[in-house]
């Protein structure tokens, strides 16, 4: 968590100033309506299923990034002098919440505020109400097909769905989007804008991020596999529950673990009795495509 904060500091000095180009949202719904993603669940209710259960749906409201985002405006913003909480957007928000990136000054500061609210009010209601609005901005549907690039200074174009290729949609007779195949869609690079957050040319040690690590010690050791391959392997198409490392029998897959036990026994030198014991030889191997621990 320290470095994500860390080297996000150095990232926002990249990316806040073509954020500021966006057009200016007032209110929550008026940013989340390009990324509206309501009529798609009508017709892929299982991919609606599996992303209502992943990280992605919860990219502010689950209770750990909530918390932090609160620590961040609390400890952080409201601590340094002329320092404003709108910087939650442009320091945080351009990955967590994509559609956020569209909010005016006042809106970034109202949605700080929110967090605060949702974080901390003592009334559960009114926790339950922040909470409830802030939901709108998690990542959705169009947070990663509404554009042909995705995260921190990507643009959502109107009316347009960007897919790996796949079938023969009826988007544009029954809600009239256009479909626009996008190669890129299946290669890690995809994933990167999100999941990487460091300035061009950081090594992993300088930058321990799912990028850089998947670089320099899966990939350059023989790893063949995308991002996609692992995180996104589902019977007849992508799963979009996106597992990672808090479900155990996907985190699993990440390490080969051999256990060589043999009885033995053992003169206890205190009480001058034999007892009996065991001589294990435990190898742990990582076989998965991060350092781990790690996040
Ligand atoms: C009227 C039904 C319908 C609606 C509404 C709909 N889709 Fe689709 N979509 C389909 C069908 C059918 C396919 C082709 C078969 C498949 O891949 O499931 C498809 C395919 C896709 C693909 C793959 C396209 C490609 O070229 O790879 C994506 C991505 C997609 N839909 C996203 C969305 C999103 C995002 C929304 C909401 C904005 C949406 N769909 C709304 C029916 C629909
Ligand atoms: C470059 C994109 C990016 C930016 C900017 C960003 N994050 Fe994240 N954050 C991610 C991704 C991707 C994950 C999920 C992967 C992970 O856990 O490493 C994540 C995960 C987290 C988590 C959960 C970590 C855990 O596993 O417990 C917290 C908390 C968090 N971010 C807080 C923040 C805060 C606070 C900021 C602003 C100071 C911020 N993030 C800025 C991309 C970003
Ligand atoms: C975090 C990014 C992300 C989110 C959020 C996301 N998708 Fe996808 N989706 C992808 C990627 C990447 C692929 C391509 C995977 C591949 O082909 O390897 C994909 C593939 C698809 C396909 C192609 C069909 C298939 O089975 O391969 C459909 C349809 C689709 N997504 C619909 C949706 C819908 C509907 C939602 C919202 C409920 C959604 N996606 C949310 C990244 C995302
Ligand atoms: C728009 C930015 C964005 C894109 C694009 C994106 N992610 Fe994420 N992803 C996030 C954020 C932010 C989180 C953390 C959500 C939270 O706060 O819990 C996350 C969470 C995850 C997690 C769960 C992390 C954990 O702690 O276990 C996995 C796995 C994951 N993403 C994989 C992928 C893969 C694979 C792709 C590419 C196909 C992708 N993501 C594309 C932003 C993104
Ligand atoms: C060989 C399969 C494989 C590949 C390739 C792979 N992952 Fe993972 N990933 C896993 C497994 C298994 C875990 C859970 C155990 C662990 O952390 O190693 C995981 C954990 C994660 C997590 C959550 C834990 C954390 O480190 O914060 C995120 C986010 C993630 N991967 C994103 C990515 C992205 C982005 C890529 C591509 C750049 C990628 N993964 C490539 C298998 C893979």
């Amino acid at each position: 968590m320290r470095f994500i904060i860390l080297c996000l500091l150095l990232v926002s000095l990249v990316i806040a100033p073509q954020a500021a180009f966006a057009d200016k949202a007032n209110t929550i719904d008026e940013a989340a309506a390009a990324y509206n993603s309501e009529k798609c669940k009508e017709c892929h209710d299982d991919i609606h299923k599996a992303w209502s259960s992943s990280w992605h749906s919860k990219s502010i409201v689950d209770p750990r990034t909530l918390k932090t985002f609160r620590t961040f405006i609390l400890s952080g913003a409201d601590k340094l002098p002329g320092v404003k909480r709108s910087i939650l957007r442009d320091m945080c928000l351009i990955c967590h919440a994509p559609a956020a990136a569209a909010a005016s000054d006042e809106l970034a500061e109202k949605i700080s505020g929110l967090v605060v609210t949702a974080a901390d009010d003592k009334d559960a209601a009114k926790r339950d109400a922040a909470t409830k609005e802030l939901s709108k901005l998690n990542i959705n549907c169009l947070s990663c097909h509404g554009g042909k690039a995705v995260g921190p200074g990507s643009q959502i174009e109107p009316n347009k769905i960007y897919g790996p290729g796949k079938g023969e949609p009826p988007h544009k007779d029954a809600i009239g989007y256009d479909t626009v195949k996008l190669p890129s869609m299946k290669t890690s690079e995809f994933c990167a804008p999100c999941h990487h957050g460091c300035p061009p040319g950081m090594s992993s040690k300088e930058c321990p991020t799912q990028w850089t690590v998947y670089q320099e010690h899966y990939l350059a050791h023989g790893g063949k596999q995308t991002c996609q391959d692992c995180h996104m392997s589902g019977e007849g198409g992508a799963s979009h529950s996106f597992p990672g490392i808090y479900e155990k029998d996907f985190a699993k897959t990440a390490v080969e673990l051999s256990l060589d036990a043999q009885p033995t026994r053992h003169f206890y030198q205190l009480t001058n009795k034999v007892v009996p014991a065991v001589v294990m030889n435990v190898q742990l191997k990582n076989i998965g495509a991060h350092d781990i621990p790690h996040g």
